[in-house]
């Protein structure tokens, strides 16, 4: 697709191998093979990376397009701004209806969501659904999903479809709707706070109203096989929800899949990359979860990269349209700085 935009792609030998993409798909398609990364950053004036991080490699003739975490580690995004790289950000692409097909964040969401159910099913020692059998009737699994964003309610989906009765909760009182559309059921909660935030995603809460939301849930919690958790606020630490005395009511057995994990985990006992066992309870803290499925996150995140491009090349030429409200969204650094106000605040708060 981008060779027909006018571009001319290089593509790192075996980038995609491991994903079930080989090279010589990649040549009938009409792009070159260079033999090592730093052979195609010499020879490329934009890059497209999963993620971003700082190579001596990069300079202000490159263009890097990517995950970089700006929020949460805006130094990168500062040390690549000095050296005088054009920076985008997929973290920073807006949630707007036009944007969507540029969205990484849901599409990888989606796929941290299903495998979550997956990891669950495995690790539990009990069916997920009802049997009836010959040897007796099996009761089906129960499966609690916190935080109903793109990420939880493909977990409600998946868990719903390998047989589970599941119940959802979410701050954001709007997705009551799409929780019981998906034929799970609201845990209703009452904090007495505004949890809405911009553009639909979740305000931070304050510890009293945290402290409140774990009273309340921790009588849901206890009657769970599996709960799967996915509470965040962008550019915040994630919300910590699940305390270690919540784990020692659950049942031996039970299992808990954070997939705040890698934001600081929304279980108390949750170590990222690890899976702890304490009082029988395993509590699973996987971390890019995406990778795990490369085939399908890969041709996702290409058509999501391909599609913020298409804003980029036009004719062949490669001519940012510095007008457009997307670019201009995710645009992190430019002309040897910073330029995005938030990360420029973010950045001001760190130096602080
Ligand atoms: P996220 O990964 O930042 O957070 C996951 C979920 O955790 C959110 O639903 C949030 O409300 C919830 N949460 C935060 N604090 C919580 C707490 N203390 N207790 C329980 N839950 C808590 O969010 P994600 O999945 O990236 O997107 C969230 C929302 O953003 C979507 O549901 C949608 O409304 C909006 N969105 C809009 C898009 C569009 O219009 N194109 C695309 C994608 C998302």
């Amino acid at each position: 697709a981008l060779s027909g935009l006018g571009a001319e792609v290089l593509v790192e030998s075996r980038a995609g191998e491991a994903a079930g993409f080989l090279d010589t798909e990649y040549e009938t398609r009409g792009a070159k093979i260079a033999a090592t990364a730093p052979d195609v950053v010499a020879a490329s004036q934009v890059i497209l990376l999963v993620r971003i991080n700082f190579s001596p490699a990069f300079d202000s003739r490159h263009t890097l397009v990517g995950f970089c975490d700006p929020l949460g580690d805006p130094q990168i995004s500062q040390e690549l701004a000095h050296q005088g790289v054009r920076l985008f950000s997929m973290e920073l692409v807006p949630r707007t209806t036009r944007a969507q097909s540029m969205d990484a964040l849901s599409s990888m969401a989606s796929i941290a969501g299903y495998k979550s159910v997956l990891l669950a099913a495995n690790a539990l020692p009990r069916l997920f659904p009802m049997m009836t059998t010959a040897a007796g009737t099996i009761t089906p699994a129960r499966v609690f999903v916190i935080g109903a964003g793109v990420a939880g309610l493909q977990a409600i989906a998946t868990a719903r479809r390998l047989g589970a009765v599941v119940s959802g909760y979410d701050v954001r009182e709007a997705v009551r709707e799409q929780i019981e559309s998906l034929g799970a059921k609201f845990v209703p909660i009452t904090l007495g706070a505004r949890a809405e935030g911009q553009g639909g995603y979740a305000a931070a809460l304050d510890e009293d109203t945290i402290r409140k939301q774990r009273e309340q849930m921790a009588a849901v919690f206890k009657d769970q096989d599996v709960v799967i958790t996915t509470a965040a606020v962008p550019g915040k630490k994630a919300p910590l929800l699940i305390t270690r005395e919540m784990v020692y009511a659950m049942a031996p057995g039970s299992v808990i899949v954070d997939l705040a994990a890698e934001r600081g985990g929304n279980c108390e006992l949750t170590r990222p990359g690890e899976t702890v066992i304490d009082h029988g309870v395993q509590i699973l803290g996987p971390v890019n979860l995406p990778s795990e499925l490369p085939y399908h996150a890969s041709q996702m995140y290409a058509r999501n990269l391909l599609e913020l491009l298409k804003l980029m090349l036009i004719k062949g030429e490669f001519k940012p349209d510095t007008e457009d409200s997307i670019l201009t969204e995710c645009l992190v650094a430019q002309g040897g700085a910073v330029v995005h106000p938030r990360i420029q605040q973010v950045l001001k708060e760190v130096h602080a």
